[in-house]
């Protein structure tokens, strides 16, 4: 199992410029920069004038959040616009890419913003082709693209198919996701959960006695939350649902928010016919008062009821997802006080987990703490990681979680 610590830990949140040019794919790359934004990475856009008739600059810099540069001296605060871009990129990728500005680079012509730039940056060039088939086919652009690949540009091969043109042949932009993971590997960030679909639980649930008392643990969700950014991170479509927390939702995690045990499952239960990972991180409570009640039960004519709540036990989420699980991955964890291994290798059999994250919990041990000291148990190997932070706990279950799923 390769060590992913490194491997995720981007010391400097990398800078990728976006260069979009005239093209009916031009509105692919708006799922380019997302792509890239999940992954963490922070995003400008250059664009062409032709670039603007499909999309506006507007929405470009609605979703980075950066200014958005077409003309050479748009932005007056710099006069040398084209340099400050090009030193701020660690990859500059464009794409779509236009037979036209692929030639205009090949022969180092610059009469614009973006093609100022391309001759103008050192990092790594990566082009995403679209175009007609013919054009595509022209010993014209074959010749052009010969020249760039012959320094160092990297293609990403343009596909196959119906062209907006009515021609069918190769000339398609390469697929959005299959860009931001040729864009993260140029950067040396994996994106090896692209296409999985992941589904985490986090935090408490929280079981009603009244309308103002309640049932919970100290379960800050911190453990799954980093889970799910991971997993994010690493290209998966994540759906977290999550007990009461005061954490803020991850970015590009889609986020259910619920209170009780029922209402999680419910709410995993939906989630969970579309989902390949499943990652149970929640603290689930056990039992509930069996009756809420409707107001808030008072010492003097209530103490019956309040000395003595009579308990039921709540579903137990991630026994109920393993037991119908079919060929999803299911990680379940284990809070333990005692015997921390053998109790968590119990729970592996009697709740269909393909993998037990097993970890000691007690007063200010895992609960609400920045790190965790875990061991990962599957049915033929067990492996203990030392005191690390749930970042890297997280990425170390999805290591795990991952090669479990390929092996299905
Ligand atoms: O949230 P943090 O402050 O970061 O703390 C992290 C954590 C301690 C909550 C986390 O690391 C952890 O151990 N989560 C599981 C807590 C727990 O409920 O463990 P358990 O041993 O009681 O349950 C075993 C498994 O069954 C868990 O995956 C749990 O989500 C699941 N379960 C339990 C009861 C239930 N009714 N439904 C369930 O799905």
């Amino acid at each position: 199992m390769p060590d992913s610590t490194a491997q995720h830990a981007v010391a400097k949140q990398p800078t990728v410029l976006v260069g979009v040019t005239g093209c009916i794919a031009a509105y692919k790359s708006c799922e380019i920069v997302r792509g890239l934004q999940k992954a963490g990475v922070r995003v400008k856009v250059v664009m062409t004038e032709h670039a603007t008739e499909f999309v506006g600059p507007t929405t470009f810099r609605a979703l980075t959040h950066e200014p958005v540069a077409v003309g050479l001296f748009d932005d007056p605060s710099d006069p040398i616009h084209h340099i400050s871009l090009a030193q701020e990129a660690d990859v500059f990728v464009i794409a779509p890419c236009t037979a036209n500005v692929m030639a205009k680079i090949a022969n180092g012509i610059a009469d614009d913003l973006l093609t100022t730039t391309a001759l103008a940056t050192t990092s790594p060039l990566m082009i995403a082709p679209a175009m007609n088939v013919h054009m595509y086919e022209n010993a014209a652009t074959m010749a052009n693209r010969g020249k760039l690949e012959m320094r160092g540009v990297e293609f990403i091969e343009a596909s196959e198919g119906y062209l907006a043109c009515g021609d069918v042949g190769r000339g398609r932009l390469a697929d959005p996701s299959d860009i931001v993971t040729a864009v993260l590997a140029r950067l040396g960030i994996a994106h090896d959960l692209a296409g999985l679909r992941v589904l985490v639980t986090a935090g408490p649930t929280v079981e009603p006695i009244d309308p103002v008392r309640y049932l919970t643990n100290s379960s800050s969700g911190k453990m799954g939350y980093a889970v799910a950014e991971a997993a994010a991170r690493r290209g998966a479509d994540v759906t977290l649902v999550s007990g009461p927390v005061a954490l803020q939702p991850p970015s590009g995690v889609h986020t259910v928010r619920v209170r009780t045990a029922r209402d999680m499952l419910q709410a995993c239960e939906e989630a969970f016919k579309d989902t390949d990972i499943v990652v149970c991180a929640a603290a689930v409570a056990d039992m509930r008062p069996e009756v809420a009640a409707a107001s808030k039960l008072k010492k003097a004519t209530d103490a019956e009821a309040l000395s003595t709540i009579h308990l039921v036990e709540n579903p137990d989420i991630l026994a109920t997802l393993g037991a119908a699980k079919g060929r999803r991955t299911v990680v379940g964890f284990a809070a333990e006080t005692d015997d921390v291994v053998a109790n968590g290798r119990a729970k592996l059999e009697k709740k269909y987990a393909d993998l037990i994250v097993a970890n000691e919990v007690g007063y200010r041990k895992t609960f609400g703490e920045d790190t965790n000291t875990a061991v990962l148990i599957m049915a033929d190997e067990e492996v203990t990681l030392p005191t690390m932070s749930k970042r890297d706990v997280a990425e170390r279950i999805l290591d795990q979680a991952l090669a479990l799923h390929e092996r299905k």
